[in-house]
């Protein structure tokens, strides 16, 4: 078998922690030093688009619909949320690392078609939770995928938005009926309690890896209720 070649690493903003891409072939992985295992690799990305399209389904026909995906990796949720929603729609995408945009701008963008140069996409560049704490505008669905589930992998910082505090800032953010989905290697009693008392509804899916195989991941989604009011 081929060996993996890496094409470019760079440093996560904020921290010492080193992120690399790599290529076999077609494939391209995305890793991060010290950490076993890939954070995003092009090959599995079934339970990645599944995020979008239990998140999205109820906007397919909403006009003027507002996403926020945070964390852009390889761009197949992204892809999935375009897929799913209409041409009004807006998608702000939250990257954390620059040069995780510029791979998606080269070689990168091919595995999943392209997704940040669609009209209805806007990627920002920064920090998921600085965007959720600063920006006034609501959205009818946040999106989270930075790290391997409810624990900060990628950023110390992340910790904060899998906190009660976080949580009640995401409920803040969405509009009525509005969802959260969050994207998780497995499931976790104590973030699903979190979640219910933060005042979402909350329902859990298990996905695989790849369609019908693979690992069972874990899509945490909570719908802010028609009316409520923020706790
Ligand atoms: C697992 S990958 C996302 C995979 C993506 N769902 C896909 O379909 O390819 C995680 C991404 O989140 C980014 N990230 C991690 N923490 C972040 C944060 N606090 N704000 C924005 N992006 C973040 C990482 O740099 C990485 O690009």
């Amino acid at each position: 078998m081929d060996p993996w070649i890496t094409i470019d690493s760079t440093t996560v903003p904020g921290s010492d922690t080193e992120l690399t891409l790599s290529q076999r072939n077609d494939d391209f992985a995305i890793r991060i030093s010290g950490v076993p295992g890939d954070l995003m690799n092009s090959r599995m990305h079934h339970s990645e688009e599944a995020l979008a399209e239990l998140a999205c389904s109820r906007l397919s026909t909403i006009e003027n619909a507002r996403i926020l995906v945070g964390g852009l990796g390889m761009g197949f949720t992204l892809a999935a949320v375009l897929k799913t929603v209409p041409e009004s729609a807006e998608v702000i995408v939250a990257e954390l690392v620059p040069a995780v945009v510029e791979w998606n701008q080269g070689v990168l963008g091919q595995c999943a078609g392209r997704p940040i140069e669609d009209g209805r996409t806007r990627v920002q560049l920064g920090d998921v939770v600085d965007l959720l704490k600063h920006q006034a505008e609501k959205f009818d669905a946040i999106l989270l995928d930075i790290d391997n589930g409810p624990e900060a992998m990628t950023s110390s910082d992340n910790e904060w938005l899998y906190s009660t505090g976080g949580l009640k800032k995401i409920y803040e953010k969405l509009r009525p009926e509005g969802i959260v989905a969050i994207w998780s290697a497995r499931a976790d009693q104590i973030f699903t309690t979190r979640l219910k008392k933060a005042g979402f509804i909350v329902e859990l899916r298990t996905v695989r890896a790849r369609p019908g195989k693979g690992s069972r991941h874990t899509i945490f989604l909570g719908q802010r209720p028609w009316g409520a009011s923020a706790r």
